[in-house]
């Protein structure tokens, strides 16, 4: 196995690739699928300041960079050291208005020796500095109350007119019924509940896969200062048919008007 893949330029390492949940044969695929989804329900437009929470090794911060001109920006956060290393050496280094960031994080699968619960917290962004806010593949594999402090979050950070694209497993009646019928080592069933209306795939990795019931759903977002921008978008990892996106997508955007801590 080569230790890299060469991509629009890069040399992306192939074991950082496959911590993202996809390796070299799926990149380009799933890099362009991320952008048509922006397109479709949450446009980020070149002069955007942009934040990814748990952007990996790269995928949508190097689509991005032929995308945001200089007067946009983008910051990507992840916590897995190695990753935010090579976007650093590789990507800010070309592009210095792609800024990238590591959290020391606890998490069973992406980095187990982390110091910092999510709620500990402070992401390292300005009040009220960006205008999209993009996670893919990251609320899957996070719980309720970090969820919530990264919405808070989110809110602190967000401009007038900001939005959140998020990929989330939406555990409906018939998404999970459907999803009884996956099969195979991995497949996404969800049949184990793990709190409050919301069930992972695999008891030995908790994290592995969340999904949430609508109910756990709204009040995530509801308890976090958010609101659906429009419905959310099916998708097809239950084995839904008739439908372009992978995992469920919702975009939010604050709810009400909204003053930072201590503001009168
Ligand atoms: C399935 S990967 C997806 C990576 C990237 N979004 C992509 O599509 O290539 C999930 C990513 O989220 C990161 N992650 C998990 N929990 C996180 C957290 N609490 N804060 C920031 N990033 C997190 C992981 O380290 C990992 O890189």
């Amino acid at each position: 196995m080569p230790e890299y893949f060469e991509y629009h330029g890069y040399k992306i390492p192939v074991d950082l690739a496959t911590m993202t949940g996809g390796g070299p044969e799926t990149w380009d695929a799933i890099s362009r699928g991320h952008m048509e989804e922006y397109a479709r329900y949450c446009p980020i437009l070149p002069h955007h300041a942009v934040l990814e929470i748990g952007c990996g090794v790269g995928r949508d911060a190097i689509q991005l960079t032929d995308h945001l001109r200089e007067s946009g920006s983008y910051i990507g956060i992840d916590i897995i050291r190695p990753s935010i290393e090579w976007c650093t050496s590789n990507i800010s280094t070309r592009h210095p208005n792609f800024r990238f960031e590591y959290l020391d994080v606890d998490s069973q699968i992406h980095n187990p020796t982390g110091s910092l619960k999510v709620t500990d917290v402070s992401l390292p962004v300005g009040n009220r500095t960006i205008d999209r806010i993009i996670l893919q593949s990251v609320f899957t594999h996070m719980f309720e109350g970090d969820i919530v402090h990264y919405l808070h979050e989110f809110r602190r950070v967000l401009r007038r007119g900001g939005r959140v694209f998020a990929s989330v497993f939406l555990l409906d009646d018939e998404s999970r019924a459907m999803a009884l019928s996956n099969a195979g080592e991995g497949a996404l069933r969800f049949e184990h509940p793990y709190g409050d209306d919301c069930f992972i795939n695999d008891p030995r990795y908790p994290e592995g896969a969340v999904g949430f019931t609508p109910d756990g759903l709204k009040r995530m977002v509801t308890a976090g200062g958010f609101e659906l921008d429009q419905p959310i978008h099916p998708g097809f990892w239950c084995g839904r048919s008739g439908v372009q996106d992978g995992q469920d997508i919702a975009v939010l955007r604050p709810t009400g008007r909204y003053r930072l801590w201590g503001q009168r």
